[in-house]
């Protein structure tokens, strides 16, 4: 039987830790740190991340601002409201939940966050940075999944990585992490032909495929690491995208849905907003 990364507990440490982080600086510079949260639409899965993410801000002291705006915005309407917070200097990052509805053009809407604001790490000059291992705001969940991985002190040197998605925010910034970390990475996606010959030979799994239950045991090498990112709502349940019952038991690390990498990626959204403020304050 696998143990269990509890990143629910992980993501309790970070934050106490950040909440004397946040207090220290507020009162070396006199202000609070301040993150922007932009909704639009009315997708009820964003509400709930949306939603986490303020109750979190103001759980470590910072101070939220949210913005919602109807499903039928404009680019106009959607640009007037981060333009206002890229020029307000007690902004110290701003977040566009993503996905935008579909008559966004996603990557014009993130150019309008300055660079110095972009607590996601979506911006092109981040994700070259991260490729280039120079400093960067580094997207909020890979980020979390390295902290899980090296706090459970999972040896990733020379280990075999798979990741199954190629998205912009988990499956190419985990693959620039685990590279960083010397594992032999190989992603995986929608059209990989045998899959199972990929994922099979993984010391290091990486779900984040979005369908639910969609690792099975016989995908899973025995005693690999099984990170699953997906969260995905089933009849009102949640699941995440491996089969956690049965991979579990061939697993020698395994993260639970919910519990697991959810919650460490508003902890790491935190930590980039802190990381953000004090690069602006230093500036
Ligand atoms: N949608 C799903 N994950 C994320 C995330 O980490 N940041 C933003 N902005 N949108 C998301």
């Amino acid at each position: 039987m696998a143990i269990i990364i509890d990143g629910k507990n992980l993501s309790s440490l970070i934050k106490e830790n950040l909440k004397e982080k946040v207090s220290e600086f507020e009162e070396k510079y006199n202000r609070q740190i301040t993150l922007a949260v932009v909704l639009v639409g009315e997708n009820p899965a964003s509400q709930v991340y949306v939603r986490n993410k303020i109750k979190a801000t103001e759980y470590v002291g910072m101070k939220s601002l949210s913005i919602t705006l109807p499903e039928t915005a404009t680019y106009e309407e959607v640009a007037k409201e981060i333009n206002n917070l890229a020029l307000d200097n007690s902004v110290d990052g701003i977040l566009v939940q993503l996905p935008l509805p579909k008559h966004l053009d996603e990557q014009k809407i993130l150019k309008l966050i300055p660079i110095e604001k972009d607590v996601d790490g979506f911006l092109p000059e981040n994700v070259g940075n991260l490729c280039l291992n120079l400093e960067s705001s580094i997207p909020c969940t890979p980020f979390g999944v390295i902290q899980m991985l090296k706090h459970y002190n999972v040896e990733l040197k020379g280990k075999n990585a798979v990741i199954i998605g190629r998205s912009n925010i988990v499956g190419k910034p985990m693959a620039m992490l685990l590279l960083k970390e010397d594992c032999t990475v190989t992603i995986c996606h929608s059209k990989t032909t045998n899959l199972k010959e990929f994922t099979n030979k993984a010391d290091i799994l990486i779900a984040a495929i979005g369908k639910a239950k969609f690792v099975t045991e016989d995908m899973v090498k025995d005693g690999a690491v099984v990170i699953d990112v997906g969260i995905n709502r089933v009849d009102g349940k949640i699941y995440g995208d491996v089969d956690f019952e049965n991979v579990s038991k061939k697993a020698s690390y395994i993260t639970p849905v919910p519990g697991g990498v959810g919650p460490m990626t508003i902890a790491m959204l935190l930590e980039n907003t802190y990381l953000s403020a004090v690069r602006r304050n230093n500036e």
